[in-house]
């Protein structure tokens, strides 16, 4: 069959590989993808928006199936576009993507279904918002309802913060109409851990653990990113953890979707964080991690094809997820400078070191070809995911993996996966 996967990252490149390695596959596109992607993947200029494009692009390949890995598209509706045009597309179609398209609704959602997270109020006034903030407790966080390019939270530990937080997203509109309305939560503390799951509409099937790193600076410092590095499992996601999710959030967030006239079919991404009351959910994704697909897919056992089509046609409580007993370690490699200003077209070496090892991997995150050569080509540039018996072993041979590609402003954090330790 043919297969198209729409996306650009490491995420994709992930998908991409593990996609090539199924039987079923003889043809791999990626819309528009990047030049790790291009080893497994016919490339294609289309932008993940330009949904006409994408349709009409999957028609002329006469495309079997296509694998929206991005979450605009997914939260744009393209999946319910592929559908209406014939296409089959894993993905959460656009009424059930707004479980991560707006944070208003999945709070109230939690909130209907009795679904453990931080108490909230939502807010579309900000004059309502600033009268709220007058009596409450410090810190807090306020979120910006929709699509922020994983920017729109605010931890703010003042009255003043706060007061310039509403401004900043509501008023400035700092994120666009993503603050037309705004979240205002209680500020949790704990362990954070990501737990994807794939789902056909009834049936959930979790995979193994993972955890980000989102800071951008060793000691978890500095800004905010897409995400500096992952490692899987997350040995702080204990048996009695699992059974707590698996009887309050998760089948439960599946069934609430479904309750609401929304089946979810896809990727759900449960963002947890394992408070001193118990887990509890920070974020829902209607998509594969980006760094932590990097360290999931790796170790998924089953034929991914297999486990999409079974999300379509509703199968997947006949599907046995099953996930290697080893661990991963991915260290993003970024430019110096991410995720502020940096500069790009710098020349990568060493990517071959990756064909002649076994359990290491380089996925592309932000790369192009020029001329004969692969540049670096955004602020993550490249994912160096390895495996291990055990999360030491995975990490220290990321770290080595890590010094086989050289760029010029070639930059990473050096504590991934440094939290076991204490586990
Ligand atoms: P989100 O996009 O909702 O996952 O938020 C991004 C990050 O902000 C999370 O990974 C947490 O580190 C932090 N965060 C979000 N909500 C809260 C909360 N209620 N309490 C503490 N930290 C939070
Ligand atoms: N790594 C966090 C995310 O994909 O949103």
């Amino acid at each position: 069959m043919k297969v198209l996967i729409v996306g650009s990252g490491g995420r994709e490149h992930a998908i991409a590989y593990c996609v090539s390695k199924s039987d079923r596959v003889d043809k791999i596109y990626c819309t528009p993808g990047n030049a790790g992607i291009a080893e497994y993947a016919e490339c294609a200029p289309i932008g993940a928006m330009e949904f006409d494009k994408i349709v009409a692009f999957a028609k002329e390949k006469a495309v079997d199936l296509v694998i929206v890995g991005m979450d605009d598209p997914l939260v744009g509706g393209l999946v319910d576009e592929l559908e209406a045009a014939g296409i089959r597309a894993f993905g959460p179609r656009k009424n059930a993507a707004i479980l991560e398209g707006s944070k208003a609704f999945s709070k109230d959602l939690m909130k209907k279904y009795h679904i453990p997270t931080a108490a909230y109020e939502n807010f579309t006034d900000p004059e309502a918002a600033l009268a709220y903030l007058e009596t409450a407790k410090f810190p807090i966080v306020l979120k910006a309802d929709g699509l922020a390019l994983g920017k729109g939270v605010l931890i703010c530990n003042t009255l003043e913060e706060a007061k310039e937080g509403v401004k900043t997203i509501m008023q400035d509109k700092k994120f666009g109409s993503a603050g037309d309305e705004m979240v205002i939560e209680e500020f949790m503390t704990g362990r954070e851990v990501s737990v994807l799951s794939f789902v056909d509409g009834n049936t959930i099937r979790t995979m193994t653990s993972a955890q980000d790193h989102k800071r951008a600076g060793d000691g978890d410092t500095g800004l905010n990113t897409g995400g500096m590095g992952t490692f899987s499992p997350s040995p702080f996601y204990t048996k009695e953890v699992e059974d707590f999710c698996n009887k309050y959030i998760y089948q439960a967030t599946v069934d609430a979707m479904k309750a609401e006239g929304r089946p979810f079919k896809g990727v759900i991404f449960f963002g947890l964080m394992l408070t001193e009351e118990g887990p509890k959910v920070l974020e829902y994704n209607a998509r594969f991690g980006d760094p932590e697909a990097q360290v999931v897919l790796p170790r998924m056992k089953n034929d991914i094809i297999e486990v999409a089509e079974a999300c379509i046609d509703g199968t997947l409580d006949q599907v046995d997820l099953q996930f290697e007993d080893n661990a991963a370690v991915c260290v993003v490699l970024a430019s110096d400078g991410y995720p502020v200003a940096y500069e790009k077209g710098y020349k990568i070496t060493g990517l071959e070191e990756f064909k002649k090892h076994e359990g290491y991997y380089c996925f592309h995150a932000g790369t192009k070809f020029d001329k004969d050569a692969i540049v670096t080509n955004g602020g993550r540039v490249l994912g160096v995911t390895a495996k291990g018996k055990d999360l030491k072993e995975a990490r220290a041979n990321a770290y080595a993996a890590a010094e086989w590609v050289k760029f010029d402003n070639k930059y990473m954090r050096h504590d991934i996966g440094k939290a076991i330790d204490e586990a």
